[in-house]
């Protein structure tokens, strides 16, 4: 017998369904799903979850945005319980990228001047401070991600701006001995030739270390244009001698998802 009259069920619908089919509280099939405790996950993170329909993005309302003003607004809306959401399920990139950097630079030297990409709300730069790293500036498009930043006290500037391949406003050529950037190397955020400009930026012998998301919906590898954008642009800038490869190496990015390190120094 066909069944008639069957109402559609939207994207929602089919998320709350399986929720209820597979038994257990949304907030438990979420917590489950990042493999962390269900004390971890807010309330506000499980509904916006189960509103979107990338499955495998743990905040999928930061993937295909139509223009990096839309992506901003998404950031600006996003600001205040976005510590919370990413601790949530044990984002680890932070502190994996300041334990690099530290390799580099002994408990004496870390008076280097850092620059940190995608600044966020400054997890990466309170990271970065426990280490001993005193001077850190930060550059980010949204303003309200920037004043939770601006709210823990571990920036000396902080740059409201995009990054891009083109010269940033403002910043001089070789004015830092490092830039950092976490969860920002992927599609729709920083544009996938911007390690001209990193290389630009950061003085000769200083270091350019990123970590990024590598799995699922709107990861670094997600798309094959974005990815081969990349290569291509650190072949041009090895092939011009101003960057040397030192390291790219799989890790976690949150506790049950994998990430990539990336780390080059500059060279002239
Ligand atoms: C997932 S958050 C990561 C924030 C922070 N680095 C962290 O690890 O928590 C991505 C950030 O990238 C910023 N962003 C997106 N496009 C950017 C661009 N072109 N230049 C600089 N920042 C950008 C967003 O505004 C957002 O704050």
């Amino acid at each position: 017998m066909a069944f008639t009259n069957v109402p559609q069920l939207s994207k929602l619908d089919e998320r709350r369904t399986l929720a209820m089919l597979m038994g257990g509280s949304s907030q438990q099939q979420v917590a489950t799903h990042f493999g962390v405790h269900k004390s971890t996950i807010s309330t506000s993170f499980v509904q916006r979850y189960f509103e979107f329909s990338s499955m495998d993005c743990p905040f999928p309302w930061i993937v295909s945005k139509q223009s990096p003003n839309q992506l901003t607004d998404v950031y600006d809306g996003w600001s205040e319980s976005y510590d919370k959401d990413v601790n949530g399920i044990h984002y680890v990139a932070p502190l994996i990228l300041a334990k690099t950097l530290a390799a580099f630079y002994p408990v004496g030297g870390r008076t280097v001047k850092v620059l940190d990409i995608a600044t966020g709300t400054g997890i990466v730069g309170f990271e970065l401070q426990k280490l001993g790293f005193s001077i850190l500036d930060g550059l980010d498009p949204s303003q309200r991600m920037l004043d939770a930043a601006r709210g823990s006290n571990v920036y000396r500037n902080l740059i409201c701006k995009y990054f891009t391949a083109e010269p940033t406003p403002g910043l001089e050529k070789d004015s830092y001995d490092v830039i950092v950037s976490a969860g920002s190397l992927f599609p729709g955020h920083l544009p996938p030739d911007c390690f001209i400009e990193a290389a630009r930026i950061v003085k000769p012998g200083g270091l350019i270390c990123v970590i990024t998301r590598t799995e699922g919906k709107g990861s670094f590898f997600s798309d094959p244009k974005y990815l081969d954008k990349f290569k291509a642009t650190i072949k041009l800038l090895k092939e011009e001698e101003k960057l040397e490869e030192i390291k790219w190496e799989k890790t976690n990015y949150y506790k049950s998802t994998s990430g990539v390190l990336i780390l080059y120094r500059v060279l002239q």
